[in-house]
């Protein structure tokens, strides 16, 4: 069985926790390796939906371990909200079957603080970022003064660890940003107990998926966010502090690239963003609100009504060289029935000159001119298909430019947000 990453390759919202909940039924591990409670993972199952930030989309799949990396960001509290959601729901969530990496860094009160402050200052130049503290955290990871789930679950070594972070911390709260200093007994108290709550979650996760990968087990890495908000690959600085390609499955897990067999990219038929930063195949206007209320186009985590835009078929071949995409999954076809035209961004115009490669400078990218092709539209409701033969002329001739114009092959269509939505178009365990 291989074991497959699954990534967005867009600017997140792909419906990710949707695709992977489909194919966790196929694999035995499903593993999250990046990002925190920025994303918003919603899977519909029997008429509920569950919206998860930290715990991977396999979680409702009976008999399958679901893992949280070394590179998540954990939000202790809204992680424990998550678990005692998912068993509200009628699903088990245990010991057995859920299991958080020794090597997480935790999202602690001041990295909240820290975000709100600095975008509040930012004004208009504002990264637009979710507010749960996740640049933050990351910064403290890379600065060597984040503090890991192995701290926390050590009582004395975590209070030493956070008073000596603290002190440090509120000088930059209160001199820089000009907010009020957070108490250390106040955090202390809150934290301890989440750690005694989480505890017996807690263990090596590295050794936890390498045993389980050579004792011929597959594992699918859950991409959170999208590969155009990677650190090092989007659209910086407007992209979130993790890396979201595939690349990131490794880092975040401790799992080596040649254990890695497929990589799945999730992509919208049409292109939505939330935040600031630069989206070519924007659609201003009426046109843009009506796609956002067809699609039901508000952030899962924040509520933010997204941006709205056309597929962008130059960012969608750029994602998928960075992370060697072998098929797409393509969400939310249904949206797009009752359009009289549907257009496809094949290159850009900048300064005159015509683009047909996503620039890696934002600069660029922030003054180019979408070069659209347009296709006929459809009127047929698409979300009773079963195959894709059914789907009306214009539908289909769709799909095939998207493959055409982005070079990789459709594998998976999704026409719905319940299960049974969605039409195979290749078996990926073949
Ligand atoms: P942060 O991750 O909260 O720091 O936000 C940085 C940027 O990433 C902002 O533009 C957010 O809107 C965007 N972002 C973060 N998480 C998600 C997500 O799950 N879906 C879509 N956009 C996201």
């Amino acid at each position: 069985m291989p074991n497959i990453v699954v990534i967005g390759t867009q600017w997140g919202d792909e419906g990710k926790g949707r695709i992977v909940d489909l194919i966790a039924e196929r694999v035995d591990v499903v593993a999250r390796y990046q990002g925190g409670s920025n994303a918003g993972h919603t899977i519909v199952t029997n008429d509920k939906t569950l919206v998860l930030h930290h715990i991977p989309s396999g979680i409702l799949r009976e008999g399958k371990l679901s893992v949280i990396g070394n590179g998540v960001v954990v939000d202790p509290k809204v992680l424990l909200e998550e678990i005692e959601k998912i068993k509200s729901h009628g699903y088990r969530v245990d010991e057995e079957n859920l299991k958080l990496s020794d090597s997480a860094h935790i999202v602690m009160p001041y990295h909240k603080e820290i975000d709100l402050a600095r975008e509040e200052r930012m004004g208009s130049s504002k990264i637009g970022t979710t507010g749960r503290g996740i640049g933050p955290v990351y910064e403290d990871k890379a600065a060597r003064r984040g503090i890991r789930f192995s701290d926390l679950i050590n009582p004395e070594g975590f209070s030493v660890r956070l008073r000596s972070i603290l002190e440090e911390r509120n000088l930059y709260i209160t001199r820089v940003l000009g907010r009020s200093a957070l108490e250390f007994e106040k955090i202390y108290e809150e934290y301890i107990i989440y750690g005694n709550k989480l505890r017996m979650f807690i263990t090596d996760t590295s050794k936890v998926l390498n045993d389980a990968i050579s004792q011929g087990k597959s594992v699918l890495f859950e991409g959170a966010q999208g590969a155009l908000l990677d650190v090092d690959f989007g659209t910086y600085p407007y992209v979130t502090s993790s890396s979201a390609g595939a690349g990131g499955a490794c880092i975040g897990t401790g799992v080596s690239p040649t254990k890695i067999d497929l990589v799945m990219g999730v992509a919208k038929a049409y292109t939505t963003r939330v935040g600031e930063g630069p989206f070519p195949s924007e659609i201003s206007g009426d046109l843009g609100i009506r796609l956002r209320e067809l699609g039901g186009e508000y952030g899962s985590t924040t509520g933010r009504p997204r941006r709205c835009g056309w597929f962008d078929s130059v960012a969608l071949r750029y994602s998928s060289m960075i992370n060697a995409v072998s098929g797409l999954a393509i969400t939310k076809l249904d949206v797009l029935s009752s359009l009289d035209k549907i257009k496809i961004c094949v290159g850009y115009r900048y300064k005159g000159e015509l683009l047909t490669e996503f620039p890696s400078n934002t600069e660029i990218l922030k003054h180019c001119e979408p070069v659209y092709e347009e296709l006929d539209g459809w009127r047929e409701e698409l979300r009773d298909l079963k195959n894709l033969s059914s789907l009306p002329p214009s539908a289909r001739a769709y799909l095939e430019r998207i493959e055409e114009t982005t070079g990789v092959p459709i594998w998976i269509l999704s026409l719905g947000p319940s299960r049974e939505k969605v039409i195979f178009l290749r078996d990926i365990f073949s």
